[in-house]
C-alpha cells in the first residue's frame, strides 16, 4: 500500500473510531478477546506494539518481578493489540498509591472496547487490594483517553505534589497534563 492510500485509510478509520456508533457496533466484536498478565514471552510482541522505549525501564527491579508493577495485556486472535500498567507506590512518595500508567490500543484495534477492558482490569486489581483511590495522569486534549476515563468514573482534579510540576511542563511544551481520579471506597 502506498505512503498515501495508507495515511488516508488511517485518517478514516480514526474517523470511524470517534463516532459512537461504530463504538456500539463494535462492543462484542471481539469475542475471545483476553485481558491478562504479561508474561516474559511476550516482551518481544510488546516492543513492537508500544513501539518506543518500554515503559517498565529504569524501575528498579526487573519487570516481571517487581512487586510494584502488574502489566497486562490484551490479545486477540494470538496477537498483542493492547497493554496497561498498575503501579504501587509509597504514599509519601510523588506518585504513591495506586496508578494506572502506559494505556495504549493498537490503532486499529481502537473503538472496540479494548481500553475499557483494560482500564478495568487495573480498577479492579486495586479494589481488592483495598487501594482507596486510582489515579492517573493523562494529556487535556487527549480526549479520547480523558471521555474513556470519565466512562470509568474518574475524575479531574488537583494533586497537591504533582501541580507545580504540571504546571512546569505546560510552560515548557504548552501541553498540559492533568490528574484524574477514581475514588475506590
Ligand atoms: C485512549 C485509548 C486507550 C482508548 O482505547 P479504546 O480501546 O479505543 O477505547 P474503548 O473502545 O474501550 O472506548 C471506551 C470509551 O472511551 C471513549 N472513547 C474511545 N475512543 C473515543 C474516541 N475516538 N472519541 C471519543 N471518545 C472515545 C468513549 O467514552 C468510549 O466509550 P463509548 O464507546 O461507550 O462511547 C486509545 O485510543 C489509545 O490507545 N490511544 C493512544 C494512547 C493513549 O492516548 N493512551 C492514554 C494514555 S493516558
Amino acid at each position: 500500500m502506498s505512503s498515501a492510500i495508507r495515511k488516508f485509510a488511517g485518517a478514516l478509520l480514526r474517523r470511524l473510531q470517534s463516532l459512537r456508533f461504530y463504538r456500539l457496533l463494535g462492543r462484542g466484536r471481539l469475542a475471545g478477546l483476553l485481558v491478562r498478565e504479561v508474561v516474559p514471552a511476550d516482551y518481544p510482541a510488546l516492543q513492537r506494539l508500544l513501539g518506543g522505549p518500554d515503559p517498565s525501564a529504569g524501575q528498579s527491579a526487573p519487570r516481571h518481578s517487581n512487586p510494584q508493577v502488574t502489566e497486562w495485556v490484551a490479545e486477540y486472535g494470538g496477537q498483542l493489540i493492547g497493554f496497561v500498567q498498575l503501579v504501587r507506590r509509597p504514599s509519601a512518595e510523588l506518585y504513591g498509591g495506586h496508578w494506572l500508567f502506559s494505556l495504549i490500543v493498537a490503532s486499529r484495534w481502537r473503538g472496540l472496547g479494548v481500553g475499557e477492558r483494560l482500564s478495568q482490569a487495573v480498577i479492579d486489581r486495586s479494589r481488592q487490594e483495598g487501594a482507596p483511590r486510582l489515579d492517573l495522569v493523562v494529556y487535556a486534549h487527549n480526549l479520547r483517553a480523558v471521555r474513556l476515563y470519565e466512562k470509568l468514573g474518574f475524575v479531574q482534579y488537583t494533586h497537591p505534589l504533582l501541580e507545580a510540576q504540571l504546571a512546569g511542563e505546560l510552560a515548557a511544551a504548552g501541553r498540559r497534563r492533568v490528574v484524574m481520579g477514581l475514588s475506590l471506597e
